[in-house]
């Protein structure tokens, strides 16, 4: 029958403090003016890659190594996250809902079922992020969703849109809400009564993570539900030209906005008898939103009115928590992951990072679950960040505190792996600001090297890794690489993740000796990655998991 136990590694050691240093956003690409990581002063990391080659390699962090539809697909903290603590690749969220879609197998099943329950009487509204990312949702799920449920009885449509800009080019939501208006026009001259009711940018409006600011939530309740917002429009594509033209507007920072009708009436506040879908895939940022809409008590903001409603979510978002109950596509299902296995053979867990990450080494890493597996073995730690900010105007962020929290848990001993999220090179990269993500590359390495140092006094190991790349490309290209122009002649700055693979480096004096990177997994990914750390701990990984990159070298 099944068992925790794992098989003990032939050569390597039990009882070594191991740092599992996560940098977000972090990829290898070529050094120009645009790599931040380059740019910057990092000589911690650069000492990392020039030091022993068998020590240092790149991994894949993007596409199908990590889950994801296609190669087209830049990789993301989710899907990086889930594979560096699984050690196996699951199809993730984007292909299900694909999947789910192309056979139609989404309208068959319970979450479906569910909501059409509301269609005769009342409105269905769809509230999620308008892009084609693919990180959060993608659009042409959006606009197949719209087709099959008009298709299946729906009358009456409302769409609330969260403008993107973060993991496509800012600017490009107008043509993403010009594109839906088209579809909804189309859907009206079947009669059907199909509109957008509101919108916002996505940093600012819903689409907050791990319980940051629960404001930015409230913001969209008020819009969405109570049909409630400092700016009113009669159309969406107005909406976003107007709100966008105003000095600094960026499409993820938009405002609120509803759409109101030639009486200044909001056209879609969702109300008792409605159905409800938030089309996001991806977890973390549907997390508080859904537990707004799902939740009879709820104390995290005044929802003035808590309408009787039937709401599913595109995923099931927390597989702890069941959240929310109903929803149109299954997750993934993660389990058996390299936490759980590590707290049933002894090993203690110190997990930690600053807020906006936190949920990245915890939720992320046990496979979509809130919560430890075993409180006695385990401690997580959330430093709070800063809320109501854009990070370039603290590039530094947490990093030198959540080093510090690290630090103090290696030298403790009490722990025998201490992981870490630096959330710099990614947060402030989404931010498109070049100078500040120079800063926020440094603090990051800084903050590796205080880790390092720790590892060094207690004669440990460390792993260094990323989970995609942001920072080492700030420039959108052509498909020969070269930097693209606006209109104006300016530099498209790209405010995303990128396709490029990331590195990991393995070492201090904890390490055995001849251990290195093994030579025949040239294409290894950051699922490989678990079985590595398990066997660092002394355990030989689980069969199922992807091979492990290193091997011992009899000297
Ligand atoms: C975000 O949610 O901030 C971005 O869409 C993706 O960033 P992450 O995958 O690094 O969290
Ligand atoms: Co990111």
């Amino acid at each position: 029958g099944f068992s925790w136990k794992l098989e003990d590694h032939p050569k390597l050691p039990k009882g070594k403090v191991v740092a599992m240093v996560v940098l977000d956003g972090w990829g290898e690409a070529n050094p120009n003016q645009y790599n931040c990581i380059h740019v910057a002063d990092t000589p911690t990391m650069d000492s990392l890659k020039n030091g022993a080659p068998e020590k240092w390699r790149l991994v894949r962090a993007h596409g199908t190594a990590v889950g994801l539809p296609t190669e087209d697909d830049m990789g993301n903290s989710e899907v990086g996250h889930n594979a560096l603590g699984a050690g196996r690749i699951y199809a993730q969220g984007a292909k299900l809902v694909d999947l789910a879609l192309a056979s139609g197998k989404i309208y068959d099943d319970k979450g479906f079922k569910y909501i059409k329950e509301s269609f005769e009487t009342g409105t269905l509204h769809l509230i999620g992020l308008l892009s084609d990312g693919g990180v959060h949702s993608r659009i042409d799920q959006l606009q197949l969703l719209l087709k099959g449920a008009s298709e299946r009885g729906a009358k009456r449509i409302r769409v609330h849109i969260l403008t993107d800009g973060r993991d496509v080019l800012d600017g490009s939501s107008v043509g993403f809400v010009e594109t839906l208006e088209n579809d909804l026009s189309e859907l009206r001259a079947k009669g059907i009564d199909a509109q957008v009711a509101s919108g916002g940018g996505r940093m600012y409006v819903t689409m907050d993570r791990y319980e940051n600011d629960w404001d930015v939530v409230k913001r969209g309740w008020d819009a969405q539900v109570l049909g409630e917002a400092p700016y009113k429009f009669m159309s969406a594509v107005e909406a976003v030209k107007k709100l966008r033209a105003e000095p600094k507007a960026s499409d993820q920072y938009l405002p609120p906005f509803v759409i109101v009708d030639e009486n200044g009436k909001a056209v879609g506040p969702i109300v008792d008898g409605d159905a409800v879908v938030t089309f996001n895939f991806r977890a973390d940022r549907m997390v508080m939103i859904a537990k707004a809409l799902e939740y009879e008590n709820f104390d995290k903001f005044d929802r003035v009115r808590f309408p009787k409603i039937r709401y599913a979510g595109m995923l099931q978002y927390d597989g702890e928590l069941k959240l929310p109950s109903q929803y149109l596509v299954s997750p993934p299902e993660i389990e058996r992951t390299s936490g759980e296995y590590l707290v049933h053979n002894g090993v203690h867990t110190f997990a930690c990072s600053e807020t906006v990450k936190f949920g990245h080494v915890t939720f992320f890493w046990n496979g979509n679950r809130s919560g430890c597996f075993n409180p006695e073995m385990e401690e997580y730690v959330e430093i709070p960040s800063d809320s109501g900010i854009t990070f370039n105007v603290q590039p530094k962020m947490k990093a030198l505190e959540i080093a510090e929290k690290a630090r103090d848990a290696i030298l403790s001993r009490k722990f025998h792996q201490v992981r870490v999220n630096l959330p710099n090179s990614d947060m402030v990269g989404h931010t498109g600001d070049i100078e500040a993500t120079v800063v926020a590359c440094k603090a990051a390495d800084e903050a590796v090297k205080m880790i390092l140092d720790a590892i060094e006094q207690v004669g440990g190991i460390y792993v260094v890794t990323a989970d995609h790349g942001n920072a080492e490309d700030m420039v959108k290209r052509n498909k020969k690489g070269e930097p693209l122009l606006d209109k104006n002649g300016k530099i498209q700055i790209l405010t995303s993740h990128t396709l490029q693979p990331v590195p990991i480096a393995i070492g201090g004096p904890g390490l055995a000796p001849g251990v290195r990177f093994r030579t025949d997994v040239p294409d290894g990914g950051l699922a490989n990655v678990a079985a590595t750390v398990i066997n660092l701990h002394g355990f030989q990984a689980p069969d199922d998991y992807e091979p492990t990159l290193i091997e011992i070298a009899d000297n």
